[in-house]
């Protein structure tokens, strides 16, 4: 039987609590175990006396290969009708966690042995906290020596409880709790007929229900960028990028972005050399490729596909890492952080916690020794493109050199928010900016603020003292005065119904424009049509508010600070708006601010705090 299928399962749980006793009844009950070989050890075990335990078994298969099993001091490999395992004892810890944190193995789930008579303990805990420090998140929490308990489901549902609450805080949520005896066999490979109130898998079923990590080429495109080649031949201008690919898969014509640029092109020809040019490359090949737009990218970028997941891009992180250097690591120095091609300066910004690697004690301190994993924050001094562990391997994985060594390995967790950073992160895009992005950058969004309202009700006024406030606080704001506006831009339209139309249509194709820099625009016309203020409400879209300045007719001519309405009233002014020409009040709008009754204060402070709300992220 080929099965081209393998998992890695790693067990954990303290060596009293049954592990060893629970692997072997799995190796003998699965049928994994060469023939005659189980009788062979039953009769040793008598001829010296000794009562059998499965837990013998690993130890009496040590350094056997026969049959489909092979068992060394820390692995085991069988395999059941579904596919193969390796199962990865832990150990000694230390070697096994500086294995996996800095990705020199992989175990791709996990079962946990508790102890039923005993319960949860401090050694429990920090298994738990084991396996998170190394990104599995498969695990199968095996409950044991149920024999020892009488069976009960009250001792399993206490411990499923509380172990449960304790995995949740440290970001594992188990797959499965099995209530099993490794001693009398029960819910390993067979359903237990003493546990009738136990309906789930068996530790076998649960096996071959873990999911295997997709294959590297399943992945995204990775390919870190090695090097841009040059050809200089007479009539060779080609331009190459080549690495190798970490994941994925990359094939003339695919449309690409470099990150943490965010640079992208196409590419034009796969190349290779001295060799046929294949149709693809594929993880772990030398690639090299041209490309249709000759774009700068430099050494240290990952190169990936626009149409698949994009990595990760920033300058802190979080990250579980085993300590190889003489020195301690410790803040306030620099070091150089290798991930991928990048290899950035960096710093030690904080310890979150250091783990004692051979009993797996925490302990809270700010610096890191020999042979300790600890989980900590990174900041770097530029950006580089990376993805979490537990997604792509190879891009999740870092290294830190101290004075030229390697003095530290492990892999990233999670990306952090830099304000610093974030804020002003810039990835070259050529394509126009969004309005989203601009209020990002820029701290707030533009707004038109359309006043409407009879001449000299206050409307300029008004606006411009909020101008002034939004400003004063580093927000930009422009007052589109009418008066202002008929004096240049439309100083070739009067009164007439139409004139006044088209003096808002070209008012409105303006505050629109201010509103796109991210501008809060405030639009002072009289604009007395209803129909002519919901086309530019229209126009406009988003972040438009309508303000209506009331002041009625009586109080407006009494104001009458330009003694237009005195001139109006004596016929010098025609079509004068109030007099012989119509406003039509607002039914709706989205701010009233009645000057009648407040003060100029009032109304300012009413519209500025209405603005401030809209616009400010
Ligand atoms: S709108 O009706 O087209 O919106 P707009 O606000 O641009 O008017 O212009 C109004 C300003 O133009 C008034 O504040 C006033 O100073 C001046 N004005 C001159 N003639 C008139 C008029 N016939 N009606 C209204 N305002 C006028």
């Amino acid at each position: 039987m080929q099965m081209e299928e393998l998992l890695s399962v790693v067990t954990v749980g303290h060596v009293d609590h049954g592990k060893s006793t629970v692997i072997g009844r799995m190796l003998a009950d699965a049928g994994a175990l060469p023939d005659g070989k189980l009788e062979a050890i039953k009769e040793n075990c008598k001829r010296n006396s000794k009562p059998f335990e499965y837990a013998f078994l690993l130890d009496a298969l040590k350094n056997e290969q026969a049959q489909g099993i092979t068992i060394d001091t820390a692995r085991c490999f069988f395999q059941t009708e579904k596919r193969r395992y390796i199962i990865i004892d832990a150990p000694g810890h230390i070697e096994f966690l500086k294995n996996m944190v800095t990705g020199a193995s992989r175990a791709e789930a996990a079962l946990l042995v508790i102890d039923a008579s005993r319960g949860v303990e401090e050694n429990t805990r920090r298994h738990g906290y084991f396996l998170s420090m190394l990104g599995i998140r498969q695990v199968a929490v095996l409950v044991n020596k149920m024999d020892l308990v009488g069976y009960k489901q009250s001792v399993y549902d206490d411990i499923k409880d509380e172990y449960e609450k304790f995995l949740k805080k440290i970001n594992i949520v188990p797959k499965t709790f099995i209530p099993v005896s490794g001693m009398e066999g029960d819910n390993i490979a067979f359903k237990s007929e003493n546990m009738p109130w136990y309906e789930g898998l068996t530790v076998l079923q649960q096996m071959d229900e873990f999911n295997t990590i997709p294959a590297p080429e399943n992945m995204p495109f990775r390919m870190p960028v090695q090097g841009v080649y040059k050809f200089t031949g007479s009539n060779d201008s080609r331009r190459i990028i080549a690495g190798t690919v970490d994941a994925g898969k990359v094939r003339a014509g695919d449309q690409l972005v470099f990150y943490p640029s965010g640079k992208k092109t196409a590419v034009k020809t796969l190349e290779v050399f001295n060799a046929e040019t294949p149709t693809e490359f594929t993880a772990e090949n030398a690639a090299g490729f041209t490309m249709t737009e000759e774009i700068f990218v430099k050494r240290g970028e990952i190169a990936c596909l626009a149409s698949e997941e994009a990595p990760q891009v920033g300058v802190r992180m979080k990250v579980n890492l085993f300590w190889l250097g003489k020195e301690n690591l410790k803040l306030n120095k620099t070091y150089f952080l290798k991930c991928g091609t990048a290899k950035v300066e960096m710093r030690l910004e904080s310890v979150e916690r250091v783990v004692n690697a051979s009993d797996l004690s925490c302990i809270s301190r700010q610096y890191v020794e020999k042979n300790e994993v600890a989980e900590c924050i990174l900041k770097l001094d530029r950006p580089i493109a990376f993805d979490l562990a537990g997604t792509i391997e190879a891009t999740s994985r870092f290294v830190i050199v101290d004075d030229y060594e390697i003095a530290g390995g492990g892999i990233i967790t999670e990306a952090m928010k830099d304000d610093a950073y974030d804020n002003k992160n810039i990835r070259w895009s050529g394509d126009a900016m969004t309005e989203g992005e601009r209020a990002r950058l820029l701290g707030n969004s533009g707004l038109v603020v359309w006043m409407t309202g009879l001449s000299g009700s206050g409307k300029t006024t008004t606006a411009q003292e909020v101008e002034r406030r939004l400003v004063a606080q580093g927000i930009p704001a422009y007052v589109l005065d009418g008066d202002k506006l008929r004096r240049g831009l439309n100083h070739d339209l009067g009164f007439s119904d139409e004139d006044r139309k088209e003096n808002i249509r070209r008012t409105t194709e303006v505050a629109k424009m201010f509103k796109d820099a991210g501008i809060v625009t405030f639009v002072t016309l009289i604009s007395p049509f209803a129909e002519a203020r919901e086309a530019a409400r229209a126009e406009i879209g988003n972040n438009f508010m309508e303000v209506y300045v009331k002041a009625d007719i009586e109080t407006c001519k009494q104001r009458d600070p330009k003694k237009l309405y005195e001139k109006a009233l004596k016929g010098e002014i025609k079509s004068f708006t109030g007099i012989d020409s119509p406003y039509e009040v607002p039914k709706n709008p989205d701010l009233l601010l009645d000057t009648e009754l407040w003060s100029e204060e009032e109304c300012a402070e009413a519209l500025f705090s209405a603005v401030l709300s809209k616009v400010k992220r």
